[in-house]
């Protein structure tokens, strides 16, 4: 049964996006952009000196902060189920000591950028199925001035145009500048409603606009942080098997993937087109068993639950109190 059918109004009556279906069409200007050929010509409203002038100011930033201490990064993107609120805990779970790091189910990254600043000399292999996260975090990586000059184009007639300049942005599903994409995903993680990445059968984002008219898109010195923080990781989209297949003793792996479903009304596996299933999470139990015998150092959370209490059977278990995941480890 859809998981649309399944939801029932009175106990989801506050997430049901009833704009989208409401929403009048866009304007006839933005129908006919079907696409952003040049990323650069999407700044029409600046003048080519101002944009040299702001790219020249980013470029002293990045270069400042790249010499003096770095303050830690923190993730660029809202993601649901993302552990910033957990790190102390997690941090008494994770090894002391950290060389080789793997993040298969890497979201917003609230974990990786902690581990790097806490150990400025991890190398990170950092993979997520979805290809635009993915490619967000490379271009946040190798060209941030140019992505926060894109995103103030995209604030500024959002705040002009507001809900219009979102759906006309969201139906781009058909881009192909890697620049253009990490701004859109940006973009739409700010101004979506609960910035929540929900995608059609298609792969196609559909979460409705949000409330805010004016949100922050980024914080530029975070954003140059983040930068710095994954100059040298190593970033695929990837599945979560073919992510750990480089692993090798010693190596920490964290998993932290979509939940096994607590209630039925659950949104924590909607992430990409392909739900991540039940068969997915006993494949991943194997898979951490078979690291396991391999030498890795390991932790994973996850719901607590029956299940995951059975599939992660004979590691140490760790409750957390206040935030609903349990961390399993062996490290
Ligand atoms: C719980 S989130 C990770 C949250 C992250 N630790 C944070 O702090 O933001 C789960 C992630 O798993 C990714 N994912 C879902 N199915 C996957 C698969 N089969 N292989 C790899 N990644 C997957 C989703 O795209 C999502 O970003």
């Amino acid at each position: 049964m859809p998981d649309s059918q399944r939801r029932k109004p009175a106990t989801r009556k506050a997430a049901t996006p009833k704009r989208l279906d409401q929403r009048s069409a866009p304007s006839s200007r933005y129908r006919l952009q079907k696409s952003i050929p040049d990323p650069h010509s999407l700044i029409p409203a600046l003048a080519p000196d101002e944009i040299a002038r702001l790219k020249e100011q980013l470029e002293m930033a990045f270069a400042a902060q790249a010499e003096g201490p770095r303050p830690e990064a923190r993730p660029f993107l809202k993601w649901v189920g993302g552990k910033s609120s957990l790190l102390p805990q997690l941090d008494e779970l994770f090894p002391k000591e950290i060389d080789r790091y793997f993040e298969p189910f890497l979201g917003g990254g609230a974990v990786f950028f902690h581990l790097k600043h806490r150990s400025p000399r991890l190398r990170a292999y950092l993979r997520d199925s979805n290809r635009e996260l993915i490619n967000c975090y490379r271009v946040v990586r190798d060209r941030p001035v140019e992505l926060m000059l894109l995103l103030d184009h995209h604030a500024r007639l959002f705040r002009e145009e507001g809900a219009d300049y979102f759906y006309a942005i969201r139906k781009q599903h058909d881009l192909t500048d890697d620049l253009a994409r990490a701004a859109r995903t940006i973009f739409l993680n700010k101004t979506c409603f609960n910035g929540l990445w929900r995608v059609n059968a298609k792969g196609e984002f559909n979460t409705p606009v949000g409330s805010s008219k004016n949100p922050g898109l980024y914080d530029r010195d975070n954003l140059l942080a983040c930068s710095l923080a994954l100059r040298d990781a190593q970033l695929e989209a990837e599945d979560f098997r073919q992510a750990v297949a480089e692993a090798r003793r010693g190596d920490f792996i964290y998993f932290d993937p979509p939940y096994l479903p607590i209630s039925a009304f659950s949104d924590f596996k909607r992430y990409t087109a392909d739900q991540f299933r039940e068969a997915d999470q006993i494949e991943l139990a194997q898979a951490f068993r078979e690291l396991d015998a391999k030498g890795c150092r390991l932790a994973f959370s996850n719901s607590e639950h029956p299940r995951t209490r059975e599939l992660y059977a004979g590691f140490a278990m760790h409750v957390s109190v206040r935030h609903p995941a349990t961390t399993w480890n062996k490290v």
